[in-house]
């Protein structure tokens, strides 16, 4: 049992705490999120739980249980799989100000916390300061960032906040592998950085590893890397989005590599295993080859989390920045609250999904048809089989797709190419 304490208290009394546990009231009964360990509990009096908890979250929360905020379409690498096509600041991105109100929005909506991202979110020079602000307000923070400006001196900072989770990434355990996707160097300034953060004890970091066919096969040296580094490995299934739509084909694992991941996933992100790996829940169309992976398995979009970019606009998830499932705009009337209650958007995607082509499968109560953005930004229809279905059904229906018919993602912030004249 957890202990009751409410937003308000934590941030009356943040050093003093007994608890680290918030709970939020939802119409099913509660959600508790505990800082100290991370984890989330549902609470539900006994005559609701008939539902399957998975049924109920997919008609949508009060409010996000946590939601992505790309701070920045800055950054100074240009990943080819970049799911934000990043590389140029935007000059209309949110200010220090507006920042700080949608801050005080999710403070009053009671969300547990924000994945932040970009582009490289370490670049904006507020970066401390809206951190800290968050924190500050009983909203923990999670941030990804590819090391570059995680000097010794950030390392140390960093080490200081309560409730900050950092994730570094690396898409290859060798520079020859990581730097062919992130870029010449980058193998190099990513383990600086966590050589910083373990010289200033900030303690279990994460590495970040968007599993891809080249990569697949130093899955347990990753989790090797991680280890010595007392660190937690997370994986991610690579998206067609952004700059990956371009890059996805000669990237995504094949249909046996997938059988691969499933595997290795099942036997290291248990309750059984030691430093369990993580995955964000992103791999739940593998469900379709028998015993379920850990986690939250159903797409989360417009239900759970959404997406503020950086101009405050919000998209149903991270992976489809597109204006298909753009719901509106933190600058609007009724701020971010209004978007998550009222758009349009949102309310479809709480109602129930046609299984399509996928009715006729066994697989699809495991597997849910797959990814929505995997399949929009593949040319594939929303209800039908994921691109990368196990049975092979994806694969076939993407043969059909004509080349340069599939959508294209919305904005594009990569910084322009130079040819050099030979
Ligand atoms: C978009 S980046 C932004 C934060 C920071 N610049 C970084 O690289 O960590 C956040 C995470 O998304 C991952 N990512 C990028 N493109 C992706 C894609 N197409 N599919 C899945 N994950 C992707 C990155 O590798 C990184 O771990
Ligand atoms: S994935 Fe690469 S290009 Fe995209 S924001 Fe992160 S470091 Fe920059
Ligand atoms: S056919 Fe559809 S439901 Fe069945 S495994 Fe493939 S994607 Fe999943």
């Amino acid at each position: 049992m957890w202990r009751v304490l409410s937003v308000d208290q934590r941030i009356a009394e943040p050093s003093a705490q007994q608890s680290s546990v918030a709970m939020r009231r939802e119409g099913f009964g509660a959600l508790a999120y505990d800082y100290d360990n991370r984890r989330l509990t549902f609470q539900r009096p006994k005559r609701s739980a008939t539902t399957p908890l998975v049924e109920r979250l997919k008609r949508g929360l009060d409010a996000p249980i946590c939601l992505t905020w790309e701070l920045t379409y800055a950054c100074n690498l240009s990943c080819v799989h970049c799911l934000s096509s990043s590389g140029r600041r935007d000059p209309n991105e949110l200010t220090t100000t507006e920042a700080k109100a949608v801050i005080d929005e999710l403070r009053a909506l009671q969300v547990f916390y924000i994945n932040i991202g970009g582009g490289e979110p370490m670049i904006r020079r507020d970066f401390f300061d809206i951190v800290s602000y968050s924190v500050d307000n009983g909203i923990g923070v999670k941030f990804s960032t590819n090391g570059t400006y995680l000097t010794s001196d950030a390392a140390a900072r960093l080490t200081a906040m309560d409730y900050l989770d950092i994730q570094i990434s690396i898409d290859g355990v060798d520079a020859t592998t990581n730097d062919a996707v992130r870029g010449s160097g980058s193998y190099d300034t990513a383990r600086r950085a966590m050589d910083h953060l373990a010289v200033a004890g900030f303690g279990p970091f994460k590495i970040s590893v968007v599993v891809t066919r080249q990569n697949v096969d130093q899955l347990d040296e990753f989790k090797a890397l991680a280890d010595s580094y007392g660190a937690q490995l997370r994986v991610t299934r690579l998206r067609p989005s952004g700059r990956g739509a371009d890059s996805w084909h000669e990237l995504h694992p094949t249909n046996v590599q997938q059988h691969q991941i499933y595997r290795w996933l099942l036997a290291h992100s248990g309750p059984q295993s030691t430093n369990p790996v993580l995955t964000g829940d992103s791999f739940f169309h593998l469900n379709a080859l028998g015993e379920p992976l850990p986690g939250l398995n159903m797409c989360g979009a417009g239900r759970v989390v959404c997406l503020i970019d950086p101009l405050g606009d919000v998209y149903a998830c991270p992976f489809v920045i597109h204006d298909e499932f753009k719901a509106g705009s933190v600058r609007g009337p009724g701020g971010f609250a209004a978007v998550w209650r009222e758009s349009e958007l949102f309310r479809e995607l709480r109602e129930p999904q046609s299984a399509g082509a996928c009715a006729s499968c066994g697989s699809y109560d495991a597997c849910q048809g797959g990814c929505m953005a995997a399949k929009f930004f593949t040319g594939l229809p929303l209800d039908g089989p994921d691109p990368e279905c196990v049975h092979g059904d994806g694969e076939l229906q993407l043969a059909g797709i004509g080349a340069g018919s599939a959508p294209r993602p919305a904005a594009d912030h990569s910084r322009p190419v130079t040819f050099i004249k030979r």
